[in-house]
């Protein structure tokens, strides 16, 4: 099957990077977004990662030529002839499966439905469609303009023929693909998760202040980042629904959340998107870690909130 037009459902950080990678490989790409705000602002991050690779000289094109292949619509109708439709909106399922089911309608019958989930089941997500044969995980990285993988995602019911298509899609937008099966989290998130999770429980036993854990196992292990600057980055909100699901699937204590992960998102704590999570964003330049803050554990916000 040859994929010419990728639509993109959601245009934020996720969103963005995927439309913004699918329209720097040639193909044309429709985001879809509920308000035209949310376009404005996903548009303004792809044009400021699009002048960055061109500074360094990695993008073979102008931004413009890569931007003339994107379009934004809040019209579900534009991408009615899309061959392949990624989906990248909020991490839950019931909404997924809301716009998933909306979309089988309209979009052509041969098109293959993908999502960008990084712990909920593609299998559920599927039967929201009459189109489980034509569904794929493809769960792409943070930055996605520089991470260089994708998991690609295959059901018990994915058609072979479908599953290459995707693994192919990745290879041509410059990733490189990995193949795995539908069990929540998939690798990367199976390994990553419990040692995001079990650096919060050292943090909780006083193993080693934020930044002293951050520098252990970024200068100990050569990670390019710490647990605690890679939670605030991924989001702390998503690493903790994230939890739950995982949780769910496999009843495991080392998937469960830390009692603090929880009451830093409760007080509204997510991390770089909020400009506070286990540092503080005031100045980005210079993050200020919070253990002064956490160490009493029940923060008055938070305190407020479980209230
Ligand atoms: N587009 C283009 N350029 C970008 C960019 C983007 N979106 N984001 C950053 N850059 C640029 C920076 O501006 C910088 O440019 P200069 O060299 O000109 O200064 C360059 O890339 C390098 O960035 P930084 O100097 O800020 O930092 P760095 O060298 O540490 O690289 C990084 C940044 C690639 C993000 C690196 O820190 C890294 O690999 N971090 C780990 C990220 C990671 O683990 N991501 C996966 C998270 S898990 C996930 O996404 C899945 C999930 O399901 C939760």
């Amino acid at each position: 099957m040859n994929i010419r037009k990728v639509g993109v459902l959601g245009c934020g950080l996720m969103g963005s990077g995927i439309a913004q990678v699918s329209a720097t490989a040639g193909f044309d790409v429709t985001v879809l977004e509920v308000e035209q705000k949310f376009l404005d602002k996903g548009f303004a991050g792809i044009e400021k990662s699009l002048a960055k690779l061109t500074e360094k000289g990695s993008l073979k094109e102008t931004p413009q030529a890569v931007r003339a292949r994107l379009k934004g619509s809040t019209r579900r109708e534009d991408l009615a002839d899309c061959d392949l439709v990624i989906e990248a909106v909020i991490e839950n399922a019931e909404e997924k499966r809301k716009i998933y089911s909306a979309l089988d309608g309209i979009v052509k019958k041969d098109a293959i439905f993908a999502s960008n989930t990084s712990s909920i089941s593609i299998t559920e997500l599927m039967t929201a469609t009459k189109r489980p044969e034509r569904f794929v995980g493809l769960h792409f990285f943070n930055p996605v303009p520089l991470m260089k993988l994708v998991e690609v995602v295959r059901t018990i019911a994915t058609s072979e023929d479908v599953y290459e298509t995707a693994y192919d899609f990745g290879k041509r937008v410059g990733k490189v693909p990995v193949r795995t099966s539908d069990k929540s989290g998939f690798i990367v998130n199976r390994l990553l998760v419990p040692y995001l999770l079990d650096a919060v429980r050292a943090y909780e036993e006083g193993v080693g202040s934020i930044e002293d854990i951050d520098q252990a196992m970024k200068l100990g292990c050569g990670y390019p980042m710490g647990p605690f600057t890679l939670l605030d980055f991924v989001g702390l909100d998503t690493t903790y629904y994230i939890t739950h699901v995982m949780f769910e699937e496999f009843k495991e204590r080392r998937f469960a959340s830390p009692p603090l992960l929880k009451r830093m998102v409760l007080a509204g704590w997510y991390g770089r998107k909020s400009g506070k999570g286990f540092y503080d964003y005031k100045d980005p330049q210079k993050p200020v870690a919070q253990d002064s803050a956490l160490r009493g554990f029940a923060a008055e916000e938070a305190a407020a909130k479980i209230a």
